[in-house]
């Protein structure tokens, strides 16, 4: 691939001003009040795919947000790869804790990134990370390089949960027929560290509601004597771990695959310092599952955590009330081989099954799927170690991630072929945060990274 370096270095301030224009479009696919916006920026990727050379480019309407889908086929008889990322963002929740506001980007210099990064939302989730490859995709097609054949399918659900897109797979799956699926949507250890994303957990994610009296009661009248659901909740949910933090939901382990010593020995290999990890968070401990280090924890092995609960007074002052009903959101993050839908069922009856006396509970499931691994001895695997090779003259290190990507595991059961995971952004970038940010240094890297993967997957699959 001849000239990358110099046509990025020609190029990048507008790559960085597309950029910018994009993040200024507030997607929030969560929130109904931005649906002209999560549209808009469909057209948006649309017009941009145009832009840089491909013959296909359409706006396939679902039951929620379109999917963009776009093609260039160059010749039947050479590789194809399916590139996969999402237009759609978190929403920017609690805005006055950002710095700038989220839908007015800038760039500002950080300690992790001496060169500059954009703050907005949506700057490396991923928007930032999808937009790296329609850059990619215009050196290619305007220096004469493109290798293969590339099909482009972005999303505008993946944050609240890719329902419709999994019935875009399964109606088009001769449409999305590829060899690798390739996908910017994560991270790596640090800029000097590059790393392959190798593994996904899956995700159960449940809301349950206990119900005490018929009413809110006076705490003084009632207090003592009625069940309150505040406290059970709070008491159940205490119980979903043991004094190891093991999960005591029955069942919860039977699938989950013990890494061998061997794996848990290279594993740990990756550069990891625990005081700069605490440091970084504010923190005096870690916490976690005994028996397993933080990389572990938060990779190989599943969690349980509440995501938000309420009930009762919250308001200024005090009130003395027992409220009729006390809610919270939880999340399992699953490891490979757990079924999601089986977790569900076993936290579901679970749950119902340690509800005392005086109060009634009720699951209801959200979303979830499953996790995903990727194999190092891959085509794909070894073109993407030999592209970071070259740009970051260094050999990337497989790591698995403890994000969830639930799409990635029917990507590979409906189309039959394995995902790539190639993230460049730093786990410090605070996605879904406040601040959220990319380093502009990552996107140009990745810029750069990207056309490399297409000729050795094209070399390599020879
Ligand atoms: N891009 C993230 C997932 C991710 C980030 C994986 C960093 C690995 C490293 C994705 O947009 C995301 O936020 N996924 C959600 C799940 C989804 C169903 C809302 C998640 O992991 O919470
Ligand atoms: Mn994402
Ligand atoms: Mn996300």
């Amino acid at each position: 691939m001849n000239q990358i370096k110099s046509y990025i270095a020609e190029h990048q301030e507008r790559f960085l001003t597309e950029l910018i224009d994009l993040l200024k479009i507030p997607s929030i696919s969560a929130d109904k009040a931005y649906k002209k916006d999560v549209l808009k920026t469909a057209d948006a990727i649309k017009d941009s795919l145009e832009k840089v050379g491909c013959d296909t480019v359409e706006i396939s309407k679902t039951e929620g947000y379109p999917i963009v889908y776009a093609q260039k086929i160059i010749d039947k008889n050479l590789p194809t790869i399916l590139v996969y990322g999402h237009y759609d963002v978190q929403p920017p929740d609690p805005i006055n804790l950002w710095d700038s506001p989220p839908f007015e980007p800038v760039i500002k210099k950080t300690d992790k990134h001496p060169d500059g990064a954009i703050f907005a939302r949506g700057a490396c989730d991923d928007k930032g990370q999808m937009y790296m490859h329609v850059k990619a995709m215009e050196f290619m097609t305007a220096t004469n390089q493109l290798p293969c054949n590339v099909k482009f399918m972005i999303e505008g659900e993946e944050e609240v949960g890719s329902a419709n897109l999994a019935t875009f797979v399964k109606n088009n799956t001769e449409k999305l027929k590829n060899d690798v699926i390739l996908i910017s949507d994560t991270g790596m250890i640090a800029n000097d560290v590059p790393s392959i994303t190798t593994g996904l957990r899956g995700l159960s994610y449940v809301e349950v509601e206990v119900t005490g009296p018929n009413r809110d009661l006076h705490s003084g009248l009632y207090g003592g004597a009625v069940a309150n659901p505040i406290n059970i909740l709070t008491k159940m949910i205490a119980s979903l771990h043991d004094e190891n933090n093991h999960i005591s939901i029955p069942g919860f382990y039977d699938n989950v695959e013990e890494l061998s010593q061997q794996e848990r020995a290279e594993m740990a290999k990756a550069p990891f310092n625990l005081d700069t990890y605490k440091k970084a968070l504010d923190i005096n401990a870690v916490y976690g599952e005994a028996g397993y280090t933080t990389n572990e924890r938060n990779s190989i092995r599943p969690t349980l955590d509440v995501n938000g609960i309420w009930g009762g007074y919250t308001g200024e002052g005090a009130k003395t009330v027992i409220a009729s009903k006390a809610y919270a959101k939880i999340s399992m993050r699953l490891v490979p081989n757990q079924d999601w839908q089986n977790i569900t069922k076993l936290f579901k009856t679970h749950f119902e099954n340690i509800a005392p006396p005086g109060v009634t509970v009720k699951v209801t499931p959200h979303h979830g799927g499953q996790g995903y691994v990727t194999p190092i001895d891959s085509v794909g695997y070894k073109a993407a170690s030999k592209a970071y090779q070259d740009t970051f003259g260094k050999t990337p290190i497989p790591q698995r991630s403890g994000g969830s990507i639930p799409i990635v595991a029917l990507f590979e059961q409906e189309l039959k072929s394995k995902t790539i995971l190639m993230g460049f952004g730093l786990d410090s970038d605070a996605i879904h945060s406040p601040n959220e940010h990319f380093g502009v240094w990552n996107y140009l890297k990745g810029i750069e990274t990207i056309p490399l993967f297409y000729k050795y997957f094209t070399e390599l699959s020879k």
